[in-house]
This record gives structure tokens, sequence and C-alpha cells, in this order.
């Protein structure tokens, strides 16, 4: 009894000392913990009437990321980003002076899949990876926020009432940096960054009261964001 009790307490201290199995071919691996989705918004003007020309910008937001990830071969994984829907207020700077309206907000969701590559695939140890994909951003809940209705309303002396938002979805490249840094047989600490191309067309519908619409402006939107996961991550 007493033999059995060093042997397991030995073992217990070996897989500890050993720290992480490798990553190999066939393993899963899923990576949680606080993802932040951190624009850096590049907009097109957008004409307001009466000549007043402003510029979107776009909030950060942080939500869980659920980030599954398969080892195809021993160096070679994919990897897809997922995550609670995150929320982005969207403000309008109008140019030539300080005023910032706050323009509406947004839901969306950007799944993105990854290719991996890890240079210590199938060594124990700390697992650094990089990685090239692809992203689709869904946008959806676009709200216009009171304050852009009646700055629109200030302009058109009371003819806008209302206003709708809507935002393409996007397609584009995504590249990726990370690292798995293990405290246990199967856990490990995460941390990963993504940079997306995420590019959206922009659509402002204004309304007159009844509904009727006054008028429509487009304009693109860059959001291009970095998103930051921090959090943990277990091998099955
Ligand atoms: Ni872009």
């Amino acid at each position: 009894m007493k033999k059995a009790l060093t042997i397991a307490l030995a073992a217990a201290l070996a897989s500890g000392t050993m720290m992480a199995q490798a990553y190999q071919q066939g393993d899963w691996v899923l990576r949680v913990g606080a993802t932040t989705v951190d624009p850096d918004t590049d907009s097109d003007d957008i004409n307001l009437p009466q000549g007043v020309v402003a510029q979107a910008d776009v909030d950060d937001d942080t939500q869980l990321g659920i980030i599954p990830m398969y080892m195809v071969t021993d160096k070679f994984g994919v990897e897809l980003l997922a995550a609670t829907p995150f929320e982005h207020d969207i403000s309008a700077d109008v140019r030539g002076s300080s005023l910032s309206v706050d323009a509406g907000s947004t839901k969306q969701l950007p799944p993105t899949l990854v290719v991996q590559w890890y240079p210590r695939g199938g060594e124990d140890g700390w697992q650094p990876y990089i990685g090239i994909g692809l992203n689709y951003t869904l946008f959806f809940d676009e709200d216009v926020d009171n304050e852009l209705v009646d700055t629109l309303g200030a302009l058109t002396d009371g003819v806008v009432q209302n206003a709708d938002l809507d935002l393409d979805d996007s397609f584009g490249l995504a590249a990726q940096a990370g690292i798995d840094i293990p405290f246990s047989d199967r856990w490990a600490f995460n941390i990963g960054v993504w940079y997306i191309d995420i590019d959206t067309e922009a659509e402002i519908t204004a309304k007159a009261a009844g509904g009727a619409q006054v008028a429509k402006v487009k304009f693109d939107v860059d959001i291009d964001p970095w998103v930051y996961n921090i959090g943990i991550a277990y091998k099955f």
C-alpha cells in the first residue's frame, strides 16, 4: 500500500515535471478565454445634409472566446475562432470639429478558420504557433443611436425623424500568432493574436415621420481589427 502510494506520487511529480505532453497528430486542443476585438477603423467620408462630413469610428469589445484546434499532423493544426457575439458602439466624428456623434451599434460574429504551424509540434513544453486563414464576419442587430437621429433632424429642419443602419457581411484574410504555456500535462495558458481584414459597406437610411425615405448614404468602413485572446487551453 505504501509502495503503491509512493509510485502514484512519483508518477504525479514526474508528469508535473514533464509539463505538457507534446501536441501530436490527432490531438484536439480547446482554448477558452477573454477575446477582445479592437478595430483599427478607416472610414470613407459620410456625406450628411448641409455639407457636413463625418467619418465612422468603431469601438472595441470583449467576449468569451471558444477556440477549438485539431492537429492534422504533428506540426500543423486547424483552428476555428468562435465567440459569443461582439457588440460595438459606432460613432460619427464630424470633420473639421471635435464633435463626435453616437451613431449606433452593431453585433457581429467573426468566425475565423486558420491553418497553424507548430515549430515545436511533437515536442513537450511551450507550443508557439503562427497561422494564416480566412474570416467571415456576420453583422446583425444594427441599431441607430438617438443622437444621430437628432443630429440628422437638426440638419434637415426636423424632416428626418428616424434612421436605419445596415452593414454588409465581410469575407477576408486573417493572420495569427500565439503560444500555449503548459502548467500541467493537459492544461496551458494561452495567448493568441489575430489581424483580420474586415471591410464592410455601411448604409444609413434617413426617414421622415411615417417612414418615407428622405436620403440614403453608403460608405465603406475598414474595421481591420487586432483580436486578442487571453485564456487557457486544454488538450484532449
Ligand atoms: Ni481592410
